[in-house]
């Protein structure tokens, strides 16, 4: 089966693969409101820094066609589902100026997909040569197309390390509490017919200890200018395990993760999701009624944790990061979170 598109924008307006369904069901949802796109991104229909960028790229489209919002006010909404992904408001930014300026939005938005797909293609290029031969390579909650449109980030240099001949393993951690790793990156590895197992996300030590795993590659929610990482919860807990073990630890991203406007990790906003999530799985209730539960959605990893960064200009080193954030993407600084 060819890899899965998360998304596209045709004349009913937005197609988004309901990614609550997966793995039991392929489900679409059009958006044709600004409005349905925000809840769609609220409510993880989509997911994935680099899919809710493009996804809301084009929820500015449906703003401006809709009639009734100034660009501002489309940008303020859609910032306002998820704070941690850079690339949320990045790609909000591709479509306001262009809205702002009387530019061609659809064209706007169809450039900032076609950037974001390039540059995961260029991160699999990048990252392909880190994965020869026959590596076993743990990751942690979505990063492959599902996440970016196509490609993925993480997943994408193991894709194409698998086209040039490596005959690789994937460990793939389930990521409680949505699950992203068993549902979505399984789901994706299935399809494509390679080799993989989901293993609890504490398990990961053990089979790192035991000598089964010879490195660690993530995706990124958005990297600060010290290079510290935030990304999915529990990416912490590997980096550091990752260390231990003397194993590498690989995050990957295209330019819209990366955040010029932030200098350290501790200035990222981390999102804090419901309790809900925590209380149950579908119609089991995992705790008593009375326990309280905490749902942070990511974790920042300090850059010292990270062996290198795999981007669309080539793999950087921690402080070395200079050339990837020149030409990062910007977004206004009244915009921040
Ligand atoms: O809460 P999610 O599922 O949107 O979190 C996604 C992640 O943490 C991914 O690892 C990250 O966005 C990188 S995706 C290429």
């Amino acid at each position: 089966m060819p890899p899965v598109r998360a998304l596209w924008f045709d004349r009913k307006g937005l197609e988004l693969i309901d990614q609550r369904a997966l793995p039991n069901a392929t489900r679409l949802r059009t958006c044709r409101t600004v409005e349905e796109v925000a809840d769609s991104i609220r409510t993880m229909v989509v997911r994935g820094a680099p899919a809710i960028g493009v996804a809301a790229a084009y929820g500015m489209v449906l703003a401006e066609r809709q009639g009734g919002f100034t660009p501002a006010r489309a940008a303020r909404l859609l910032a306002s589902t998820r704070p941690t992904a850079h690339d949320l408001f990045v790609g909000i930014e591709a479509v306001r100026s262009a809205w702002a300026e009387g530019e061609d939005v659809v064209a706007a938005a169809d450039r900032y997909r076609r950037s974001v797909v390039d540059e995961c293609h260029a991160i699999g290029e990048a990252g392909a040569p880190l994965f020869t031969r026959r590596p076993r390579v743990l990751t942690h909650c979505n990063a492959g197309a599902l996440a970016t449109v196509e490609w993925g980030t993480a997943l994408a240099p193991l894709r194409v390390a698998r086209e040039r001949g490596a005959d690789l393993f994937v460990w793939v951690d389930e990521t409680r509490p949505l699950l992203q790793g068993a549902r979505l990156t399984a789901w994706e590895l299935s399809r494509e017919g390679i080799p993989h197992a989901v293993i609890a996300d504490n398990a990961a030590g053990l089979f790192m200890r035991a000598g089964d795993v010879d490195a660690v590659i993530v995706g990124a929610d958005r990297i600060a200018r010290n290079g510290d990482v935030a990304n999915k919860i529990g990416t912490y807990e590997k980096a550091v395990l990752a260390r231990e073990n003397g194993l590498p630890f690989y995050v990957a991203a295209p330019r819209s993760t990366f955040d010029p406007g932030t200098r350290t990790g501790a200035q990222i906003p981390i999102e804090e999701r419901g309790e809900e999530e925590m209380r149950s799985i579908g119609e089991r209730q995992l705790m008593p009624t009375r326990s309280r539960a905490r749902n942070p959605a990511f974790d920042v990893t300090p850059s010292r944790l990270v062996t290198g960064y795999v981007t669309p200009l080539g793999v950087m080193k921690p402080g070395g990061l200079g050339p990837i954030f020149r030409a990062a993407r910007r977004r206004p600084a009244a915009d921040r979170a």
